[in-house]
């Protein structure tokens, strides 16, 4: 197997970390607001129940969390972090970006934290923004967040988004490695998305007002049969450049990670690269999409499967359209 990045230094993943709040949102509870049913929701989407966050908290405190999680479980300390990445679509708010706010509420004062938006695809951008810093060897300690309040932008009567989403966080801890423990990365993008999957108001452009607090471009919408279609496409597209570039065979793959949206584009992926099934790791039965914090609150869920050695095939589609795929050696 050849590692295209053989020559430079190396980042792996060294600890990981979860959270998900308490409050369900069950298919009967959807039942009540809008028409639809468990057992059409269950049948098109795989998805029984999702996670909720309470009213008053935000982002930044499943983020907190998740990391207080990793920090437990892998006795790390909080105080070698040198950079946090936060990978969300629902930041606290517009200004400060919602790693400076995790950071502060961790005691961190001197720490390079910065958010970026790339919707369910953040989880993978910034696993691949913070294995390169690694990589230049300026940063040792990087944190990696995928975090998303979704349901604060769920209009709870649209059946076309309600099914779908819910709240969670997950973390990983990136260092230095002898061996590759990121081994690969492909992300891409094409802005012609926008109008199949957006939240339009709240920014520059329709800035929330006192005139507007009934705005209904402050709620998430989507074209779902483009986004189905599209997601199925850029994944499989985006595993099989991986595979081919690393002269890999599907068969080497371990584990598949997809981005955790509809159970029927998991397995869609999954038949489009021809994985065995039971090499598919999901999650989503009982969390729904939770855009960010998919692939991160998956591998922690399903950690006990996963052994020292084994291959991560990660990949994931979102708004923009956003989309790429990540290859991972597990380290720990
Ligand atoms: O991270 C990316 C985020 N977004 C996504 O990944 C979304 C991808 N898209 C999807 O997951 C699916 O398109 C949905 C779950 C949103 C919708 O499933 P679908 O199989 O594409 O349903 P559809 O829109 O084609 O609707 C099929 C039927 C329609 O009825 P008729 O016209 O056949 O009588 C809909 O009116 O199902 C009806 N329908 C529903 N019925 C009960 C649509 N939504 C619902 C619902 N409950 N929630």
């Amino acid at each position: 197997m050849q590692n295209i990045y053989s020559s430079r230094p190396h980042a792996a993943i060294t600890a990981i970390g979860g959270y998900v709040p308490q409050g369900r949102r069950t298919n009967f509870d959807l039942e009540q607001v809008c028409d639809t049913s468990d057992e059409w929701i269950v049948k098109r989407t795989g998805i029984k129940e999702r996670r909720i966050l309470e009213q008053g908290l935000a982002t930044s405190d499943m983020a907190v969390m998740a990391i207080q999680d990793l920090c437990t479980r892998y006795a790390k300390d909080i105080a070698d972090v040198d950079a946090i990445i936060v990978a969300t679509s629902t930041p606290d708010v517009l200004m400060p970006a919602t790693a400076n706010i995790i950071a502060r509420k961790l005691g961190l004062k001197n720490v390079w934290a910065f958010d970026m938006n790339a919707a369910c695809s953040g989880f993978l951008y910034a696993l691949d923004m913070g294995a390169s810093l690694v990589e230049t060897e300026r940063y040792k300690n990087v944190l990696i967040v995928g975090a998303d309040n979704i349901s604060a932008f769920v209009d709870i009567h649209d059946r076309s988004t309600n099914i779908l989403f819910g709240d969670g966080a997950g973390v990983i801890w990136l260092e230095p490695s002898a061996e590759a423990g990121v081994m690969d990365a492909f992300m891409q993008s094409n802005g012609d998305g926008r109008e199949f999957l957006n939240i339009e108001g709240g920014g520059s452009l329709y800035p929330t007002s006192q005139e507007t607090p009934d705005d209904e471009r402050r709620y998430l919408r989507q074209d779902g049969k483009v986004v189905f279609k599209q997601a199925v496409q850029s994944m499989s597209n985006a595993c099989k450049h991986i595979l081919d570039r690393n002269q890999l065979g599907i068969e080497q793959v371990n584990w598949l990670v997809p981005h955790q949206a509809n159970k029927r584009i998991i397995d869609a992926v999954g038949k489009e690269i021809n994985i065995q099934e039971e090499k598919t790791l999901t999650n989503i039965a009982y969390r729904g999409n939770t855009i960010a914090a998919t692939i991160p609150l998956c591998i922690w869920e399903n950690i006990k499967l996963i052994q020292k050695g084994d291959l991560l095939m990660l990949t994931a589609f979102g708004a923009g359209f956003s989309w790429g795929a990540s290859l991972l050696r597990w380290m720990i």
